[in-house]
């Protein structure tokens, strides 16, 4: 963790609780660490440029957290720069909880999953919207999938305050269709050699 996570998350409340529970010592050092932590590295750009989805957090008018998940196929998420990363907000209910509220707030918290590395990334964030002129048109050309069949409504934008790791524990691997076609092929080659080779010795021992 850098510090500036640690400047965003840890409030008063917070804090005191790590005094109660015995680790605000550990914590209180992050808050001095010389590493903001708030500009991805190779290891996070990387990580961001492989997820196939994350979750998007944003606060209502009333207070209310909510929670959203944005999908899309690897690679709809973009790293536009080590402090900025960007997709397109694609067309879906119309419900628009996520706009509204980003239009009072602009703060976000996200989190990405991988869940066959069993780990995780959070990011706090500001999003700003581009929608409805030709710079956001130009913008959504750079960010859209090819092959996407919804309507790219707007492109949202976020600039990283901070972010953190978070430990394996607990996590249960899960596996997506395309990671299991791969871990699975030399188990069907086998699978289809053995089929062939059992056809083969049927008809020898019938001859
Ligand atoms: C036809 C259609 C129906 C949907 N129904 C739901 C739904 O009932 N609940 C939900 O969470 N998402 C639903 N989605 C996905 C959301 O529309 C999508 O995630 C969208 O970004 C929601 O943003 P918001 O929650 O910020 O308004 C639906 C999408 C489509 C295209």
């Amino acid at each position: 963790m850098g510090r500036r996570f640690a400047e965003l998350a840890f409030t008063p409340l917070v804090k005191q609780h790590q005094q109660l529970h015995g680790s605000r010592h550990l914590y209180e050092r992050v808050e001095h660490s010389n590493d903001p932590g708030d500009h991805l590295g190779p290891e996070e750009q990387a990580f961001l440029r492989q997820r196939d989805g994350f979750y998007m957090a944003s606060v209502s008018e009333t207070g209310w957290p909510y929670i959203q998940f944005r999908g899309g196929a690897k690679g709809f998420l973009h790293v536009l720069d080590p402090q900025t990363i960007a997709f397109a907000d694609l067309r879906g209910n119309k419900q628009y909880i996520s706009r509204g509220n980003l239009q009072h707030d602009s703060r976000v918290a996200l989190f990405f999953m991988d869940y066959p590395s069993q780990s995780r990334l959070k990011i706090l964030g500001r999003a700003s919207i581009l929608e409805g002129d030709d710079e956001a048109a130009r913008l959504l050309e750079t960010l859209r999938v090819p092959g996407e069949k919804s309507p790219a409504e707007r492109a949202i934008v976020i600039h990283i305050e901070a972010f953190d790791w978070n430990c394996p524990q607990h996590i249960t691997p899960r596996y997506s269709e395309e990671e299991l076609t791969r871990i699975l092929a030399p188990m069907r080659s086998r699978l289809e050699f053995l089929e062939a080779e059992n056809k083969r010795l049927r008809a020898a021992s019938a001859a």
